[in-house]
């Protein structure tokens, strides 16, 4: 089977906001391989981040893949803004609760020529993604509730991953398997055995004084 690159994608959720742009230079310096962008929108999820405006100052700053999650009811209605803003991927979620033709909204963000990713909380089960799953260029799997940085990693979400790298297999697909919640260098370690290859992380890069040393951890974190 092809060995895929391991590649982190810092979401600045955690990022200090009063320097925001600066956080941003920061982590490209430090080696980080696409920005992770999470848009909440106090409905889908129980908080409220930021929206396109912040998607286009990253755009302004960097060339780097940006990997926007919308955590947010209607992202149908929303995919022209974020593609506008300088999205490379759309991650949109599964639930019921986001509202929207999932099958439609795959469609409309390659249509505005973006990689479309498909996500699912922790209580979803992973059989509601499989049927879009010849449609997708990115699976999430989220690993912890979403909704905010700082919570543990739910070990028992790796039969999700497990089963996401299966059916790649069986279904002659190419998606990334990302995860997303909790990831360190020892959970980060644990989902790339089990066939993750895109690690989103928050508070373990930075909350911590050396960038490039979080990001060479987690991305060195199989080697050790
Ligand atoms: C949670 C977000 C995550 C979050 C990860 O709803 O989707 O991207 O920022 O943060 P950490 O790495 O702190 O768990
Ligand atoms: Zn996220």
């Amino acid at each position: 089977m092809l060995q895929r690159k391991i590649l982190v994608a810092p979401s600045i959720l955690a990022a200090d906001f009063g320097h925001l742009a600066d956080e941003i230079g920061r982590v490209i310096d430090a080696g980080a391989d696409w920005l992770h962008l999470d848009i909440m929108d106090g409905q889908f999820v129980d908080n409220i981040s930021f929206g396109p405006a912040v998607v286009k100052l990253a755009r302004s700053l960097t060339t780097l893949p940006l990997d926007v999650h919308l955590m947010i009811q209607r992202p149908d209605h929303y995919v022209p803004r974020f593609a506008e803003a300088g999205a490379d991927s759309i991650t949109v979620h599964v639930e019921a609760e986001a509202k929207h033709d999932v099958t439609e909204t795959l469609r409309a963000i390659r249509a505005h020529g973006c990689r479309a990713g498909l996500t699912l909380n922790p209580a979803t089960p992973f059989a509601l993604v499989e049927p879009y799953l010849p449609n997708v260029d990115l699976v999430l799997i989220m690993t912890v509730h979403p909704g905010f940085g700082g919570q543990s990693f739910r070990l028992e979400m790796m039969a999700k991953v497990d089963r996401a790298g299966k059916l790649r297999e069986s279904l002659g697909a190419n998606y990334d398997i990302e995860v997303d919640g909790g990831i360190n260098p020892e959970t980060g370690r644990i989902s790339i055995e089990h066939g993750a290859n895109v690690l989103v992380a928050g508070t373990s890069i930075f909350h911590t004084q050396d960038y490039a040393a979080a990001i060479g951890a987690l991305r060195d974190c199989c080697d050790s």
